[in-house]
């Protein structure tokens, strides 16, 4: 009777190809180059990308305009999926061989990756490693900003900018799994009926359609309970108009400016509050926490077969520029991922 030995995992390289940002600027100065393997500090895991997912907020940062925050690996990406490789100290949630997707502060698109433990989540059952790497970033910050910041409940409307984002997709599903009614915006007619497919009960073409006399005839005059602003500028004084009393306005970027001229008394009047966060820069124990509460409140939606993300496009980590091209030309609908070797 022979006896199999046991397999040990094969060494890590030393080196690996990581997607550097050479200068600020368009997508061609995504480049793949050599990056030593990061090593896990205390608490984190080495995991070996399978895929990673863009986010707008990747696009700032590869135009200089996000920089990463202190201690960030400077290399793109804030989402991953792959195979846990190695243990930093104390690590305990998972083990060497285990499958999981992380929210990261950078570093995501390379053939390694290092995440706290905290902020990585198994795969979902029945998930593929592209969507999985789709999954971290946008149930991250819709969990925190609709549901938490913004306090979404059954029976209320939620107005969504962006509406066929990726951000915007994962928001359809999950503010009609529970129970929400979900107008959107969004700059074509295609991308509108993209939206109705996935759930939502009224779409507008902010080209063509004023959203606010679109909210208010959806909501027989009341006005959206929570809204969802990832626009800014002039959309903020609109936002007041489109809000119901006692509106949620949760604002999680400004892609038409930070600054705008706004008359206040919509907000004292309606008793709005208007809030926003971002998520890159907060403390670990808060993304623990969410993390928490989306393996106990969305992971079961997954299972259920009511959320699961919404792929647009993969391409191969050494074509980040071409998927960077296809963000900027805001051609997609949900998520465009990177597939890693
Ligand atoms: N604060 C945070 O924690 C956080 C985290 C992640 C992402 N974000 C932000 O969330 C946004 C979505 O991120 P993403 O990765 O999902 O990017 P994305 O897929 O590129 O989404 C951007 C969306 O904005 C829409 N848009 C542009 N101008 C618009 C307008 N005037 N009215 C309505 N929609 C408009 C685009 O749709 P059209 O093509 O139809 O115009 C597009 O769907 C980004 O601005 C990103 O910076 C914030």
């Amino acid at each position: 009777m022979s006896s199999a030995a046991p397999v040990s995992p094969p060494p890590l390289p030393e080196t690996m190809t990581a997607i550097l940002i050479s200068a600020p600027g368009g997508p061609e100065v995504l480049v793949p180059g050599t990056r030593p393997v990061p090593a896990p500090a205390p608490g984190e895991l080495l995991v070996k990308v399978e895929a990673a997912g863009i986010n707008r907020p990747d696009v700032m940062q590869r135009k200089g305009l996000y920089p990463p925050p202190p201690g960030a690996s400077d290399i793109p990406g804030l989402e991953i999926a792959g195979t846990v490789v190695a243990l930093g100290e104390g690590a305990s949630r998972f083990k060497v061989g285990d499958r999981v997707c992380a929210l990261v502060t950078g570093g995501g698109y390379a053939q390694y990756c290092t995440t706290h433990e905290a902020t990585a989540l198994p795969i979902p059952e029945g998930l593929s490693a592209a969507e999985a790497a789709a999954l971290p970033e946008t149930a991250f910050t819709v969990w925190s900003n609709i549901f938490e910041r913004g306090q979404l409940k059954a029976g209320e409307t939620l107005l969504l900018h962006g509406g066929s984002s990726g951000i915007g997709t994962t928001a359809i599903q999950l503010a009609k799994a529970f129970g929400a009614r979900v107008v959107v915006t969004a700059g074509s007619d295609e991308k509108c009926a993209a939206c109705v497919t996935l759930g939502a009960d009224l779409a507008v073409n902010y080209r063509t359609q004023d959203f606010v006399a679109e909210v208010k005839s959806f909501t027989a005059g009341k006005g959206a309970n929570v809204i969802l602003d990832m626009i800014g500028g002039p959309y903020i004084q609109k936002n007041y108009e489109a809000a119901a009393m006692d509106g949620r306005i949760v604002q999680i970027a400004f892609q038409q400016g930070a600054k705008a001229e706004v008359d206040f008394m919509r907000l004292m009047l309606k008793r709005l509050t208007h809030t926003g966060s971002t998520l890159r820069s907060r403390p670990v124990e808060e993304k623990a926490a969410l993390a928490a509460a989306i393996v106990e409140k969305v992971f079961p939606l997954i299972a259920a077969g009511k959320y699961r993300p919404v792929m647009d496009e993969t391409f191969p980590l050494a074509n980040a520029a071409d998927a960077h091209a296809r963000m900027d030309a805001s051609a997609h609908v949900g998520k465009i991922v990177l597939t890693v070797d």
